[in-house]
């Protein structure tokens, strides 16, 4: 392992965007620490990498993985949260408690519950990024994903508040849409690749915004709540 390196965890890193990021975060010099549910990323091997099993809808497997992470590193840089579902993104029927229920304890609960005891293990000056959606904001509502869009507006909050919360360590907190990906969640049709996605991501963590501000990788920029 390098030591000067910076270090990244990023959570659902098997798949779509996750697991271009990691490979973008690699290619960049960080050391990252990549979670995923199975333990493992198939085929993916590199001297920076550590995988590391987290579903961060189980409370034992939160705490096992933050333990673990904390034996791992004297200090975390970056955190991205990704990992997420969205079991109704594609449906214009109405709220439906099972989704309901499944988006929530991911992408809420699981990553507040997740977010919470790692703010103990970030350097002072780090930064936390949340890969959300602009379908979270009240100004891109839509009839389709009640359950999806509701949750990525929980977050969007939980970003903003949080901002607020971690400014006097100078942790920067900035909540991402991706843009429209092909990866799983996202589907075939999607015009961005997850590399295109990753590149944009890792454009907004260098760009570094103002904490609290929601960047939108299809301008580049940030965008307005
Ligand atoms: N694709 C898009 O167009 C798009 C647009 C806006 C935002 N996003 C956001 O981007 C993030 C990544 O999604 P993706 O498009 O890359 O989809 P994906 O390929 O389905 O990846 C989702 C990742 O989240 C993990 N995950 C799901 N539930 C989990 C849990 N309980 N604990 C830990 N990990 C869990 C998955 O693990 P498993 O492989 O074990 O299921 C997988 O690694 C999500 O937060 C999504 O909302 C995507």
């Amino acid at each position: 392992m390098d030591t000067h390196a910076k270090t990244a965890v990023v959570t659902g890193a098997n798949s779509g965007i996750g697991l271009a990021l990691t490979k973008k975060l690699l290619a960049e010099g960080y050391r990252v620490i990549a979670t995923a549910r199975s333990g493992r990323i198939d085929g993916l091997h590199h001297d920076q990498l550590t995988v590391i099993p987290l579903d961060i809808t189980d409370v034992a497997s939160t705490e096992q993985a933050v333990a673990r992470i904390g034996q791992l590193t004297p200090g975390i840089d970056l955190l991205v949260n990704n990992a997420g579902v969205a079991p109704d993104v594609m449906s214009m029927a109405p709220p439906e408690r099972t989704s309901f229920h499944d988006t929530f304890a991911t992408n809420v609960d699981g990553t507040v519950f997740f977010t919470e005891p790692m703010l103990a293990l970030l350097k002072d000056g780090a930064q936390v990024v949340f890969i959300t959606s602009s379908m979270g904001l009240p100004s891109q509502a839509g009839p389709n994903g009640t359950a999806y869009r509701l949750s990525k507006a929980a977050v969007n909050m939980y970003a903003a508040m949080l901002a607020q919360r971690v400014a006097d360590r100078h942790i920067n907190v900035t909540p991402v849409h991706p843009g429209w990906v092909q990866t799983r969640l996202g589907g075939d049709s999607a015009p961005f690749t997850p590399e295109q996605a990753a590149d944009g991501i890792f454009q907004g963590i260098v760009a570094r915004p103002e904490s609290g501000q929601f960047w939108n990788v299809e301008t580049n920029a940030v965008m307005a709540y």
